[in-house]
């Protein structure tokens, strides 16, 4: 494989439409990207229960996200240690044991190997030890958030979201109790787009008043205006590839508690009259912040309401898994982060039908031969470097785009 000249590729203000559309980018990005730094993977509350599974992903890999008879949560790799048939094909459940189809070897789940049929073919069992189903290397959790790495050793998890750990804090928070559920299940959006199409786009906020005109004059939501010309909220590159539509500014100027998720106090009067108990005078700043738009790269998105998972298959395969947040102790709210949930990127929800057109037409279009690049350079003579050396823009400029190709780069030309 000829080496790829990622800095002749990716420039400060532009990069090359091969990037999205190279399949030797994609396989390097897999070794570099996918499977080397930190990924998300799933959420504690997805397995309850000991003996609780979820099937899961890292990338393009199947994970099965166990919890044990012992409540150990374990990431298990999908394939059996004798002759790498899948143990796993159902999307979740509760189960001790793992029995492989082919010759019936069981695995524990906690992925040690228990035993496999004719034990007189093997000179005893010596070796089963090391025949249990692989791990994910490693696994750390932020607020029951698991992620993991293939990455035998490296930063932690902490070093990895950086800037970027804040977010998961101030999610947590909207709960009356601190914790996050992901209870409601998810749905999955295929589209024919690469992977990085759809990372870029969840912090656009250039393309909103464009691309969802139609569900904003519908909702009557004001949503639309965080995006407009005059708007002061922010794009943010919270480093490392993580970026943020930082809309704080934008209702802290509204000053309304729960403005941010189009409603009022008076129509979620349990949750709000909870929320003040636990934070007395605190509850006003966080009612009116609300929740974080934040992308941590690669793959999960903290998208306020709503949290998006970006799995890749092919340089134009990619697959969003979605989930509406659900909040432990937020019964009244959780009911309507669901509605609002299957509003908006449902089957027939109206925001991510017209993002997932965007993400395909954009594929269709880099595959054309001229002009070969994309441009990124809105905002760059305003982008400002703040005191904590993260860069800022005017919410519609492409600030977190540039971050999330400057972190890339980095990866890629240091991963060879
Ligand atoms: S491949 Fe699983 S038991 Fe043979
Ligand atoms: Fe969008």
């Amino acid at each position: 494989m000829t080496a790829i000249a990622w800095d002749e590729l990716i420039l400060p203000d532009r990069v090359h439409g091969s990037l999205y559309t190279d399949p030797a980018v994609f396989e390097a990005e897999m070794e570099r990207i996918w499977y080397r730094t930190w990924v998300y993977v799933g959420h504690v509350s997805e397995v309850p229960r000991a003996n609780d599974f979820v099937m899961k992903s890292i990338g393009p890999q199947p994970v099965i996200m166990t919890r044990d008879r012992e409540g150990t949560v374990r990431l298990l790799l999908n394939r059996c240690s004798h002759r790498a048939n899948q143990v796993c094909a159902v999307e979740r459940g509760s189960a001790r044991t793992f029995r492989c189809p082919y010759h019936g070897w069981t695995f524990s789940n906690d992925g040690s190997l228990l035993g496999y049929p004719f034990n007189s073919g093997y000179q005893g069992l010596e070796a089963r030890g090391e025949l249990g189903l692989a791990q994910v290397p490693r696994m750390e959790t932020i607020h029951g958030f698991v992620f993991g790495s293939f990455a035998e050793e490296g930063e932690t998890l902490l070093e990895h979201l950086g800037a970027a750990a804040e977010a998961f804090d101030r999610l947590a928070r909207l709960s009356p109790e601190g914790e996050v559920e992901l209870t409601a299940g998810w749905l999955k959006h295929r589209v024919r787009a690469n992977w990085k199409m759809l990372l870029e786009n969840e912090t656009d906020g250039y393309h909103p008043q464009f691309v969802h005109s139609s569900i904003f004059s519908v909702a009557q939501s004001g949503i639309g205006d965080l995006y407009s010309d005059a708007s002061i909220a922010l794009s943010r590159d919270l480093g490392k590839g993580h970026t943020e539509a930082d809309l704080r500014p934008e209702f802290r100027r509204r000053g309304v508690p729960l403005g941010w998720f189009g409603t009022t106090e008076e129509r979620l009067p349990d949750y709000s009259a909870r929320m003040r108990a636990v934070h007395g005078e605190a509850a006003d700043s966080i009612l009116v912040d609300g929740s974080p738009h934040v992308m941590v790269f690669p793959n999960l998105f903290i998208a306020e309401i709503q949290l998006f998972v970006i799995q890749p298959f092919a340089v134009d395969d990619t697959v969003q898994h979605v989930t509406a947040v659900q909040l432990k102790g937020a019964p009244d709210m959780n009911r309507r982060l669901l509605q609002q949930t299957i509003g908006s990127v449902g089957p027939a929800g109206l925001l991510l039908a017209d993002d997932s057109d965007m993400y395909e037409r954009n594929q269709r279009g880099a595959r054309v031969r001229r002009p070969e690049w994309l441009v990124l350079r809105r905002g760059l003579h305003r982008e400002r470097v703040e005191e904590n050396g993260q860069r800022s823009g005017h919410v519609t400029d492409e600030v977190p785009i540039r971050g999330i190709w400057r972190h890339y780069r980095s990866l890629m030309e240091n991963g060879a």
